[in-house]
């Protein structure tokens, strides 16, 4: 049994999840957003849960981090990828480190390549994927020490878990909830018929605009969220 709320921030499309150990009632939070702190702190009241860990998968650049204020408000630990070096954080995870809430752990992978810190999150036969995999597609990597090359192994990793891992990403922009393992090797066309130099040549030829709050929130970030 396990607590878990899959929650969506419409003007960023970011999801942020909830999970908790449903005896111990310990919580971790992954990916929260500044503009629906409020909104997540009714959920833990409401679901009366304790909120242990706060978990970012990397410094993000669509939105700014509701961390900040959901440690000040609840006492929760600030967690991010020991590639994002923040210094504000309270645990920064290296490959494979773990953390425990209640009866239930949810360990590390370093999945570079949008950005240097990206982290993904393994839990139980699911994976937290950040901008790394998406459904269908992955995180772009044309700015914040984006590489292709990074990105490329970085899938590999994420896509040698078994089958029926599910797929949980930062973000879906067409209202896709959860994936696969099986499903992203299957169509995502990120990944299908693809060697390291065409996922290079294909991901160089994006040519994507610039994020529009790219300004506001990579510093946002860079101090785990604590802008005011
Ligand atoms: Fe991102």
């Amino acid at each position: 049994m396990i607590l878990f709320r899959q929650l969506f921030d419409p003007n960023t499309w970011t999801y942020t999840y909830l999970l908790a150990d449903p005896v111990t009632r310990d919580a971790i939070v992954i990916d929260p957003v500044l503009e629906q702190v409020e909104r997540d702190l009714a959920v833990i009241a409401e679901m009366k849960v304790n909120l242990r860990f706060i978990l970012e998968t990397h410094v993000h650049a669509d939105h700014v981090t509701g961390g900040g204020k959901l440690r000040h408000a609840t006492g929760a630990q600030f967690v991010a990828g020991a590639g994002t070096e923040l210094d504000c954080a309270d645990i920064l995870m290296g490959e494979g480190d773990v953390l425990a809430f209640g009866n239930e752990v949810i360990r590390s992978i370093c999945t570079p390549g949008h950005t240097d810190g990206c982290t993904s999150y393994a839990w139980r036969n699911c994976l937290f994927t950040g901008d790394t995999l998406l459904i269908d597609a992955c995180g772009r990597t044309d700015f914040q020490q984006g590489s292709a090359k990074k990105m490329y192994a970085s899938l590999q990793k994420l896509l040698a878990y078994p089958d029926e891992t599910l797929v949980y990403p930062a973000h879906d922009y067409n209202g896709r909830h959860v994936s696969s393992v099986a499903q992203e090797k299957e169509i995502n066309p990120y990944v299908v018929g693809l060697d390291e130099a065409s996922f290079e040549k294909k991901m160089q030829e994006l040519n994507l605009p610039h994020p529009r709050f790219i300004n506001v929130a990579v510093p946002g970030n860079l101090k785990c969220g604590e802008v005011e």
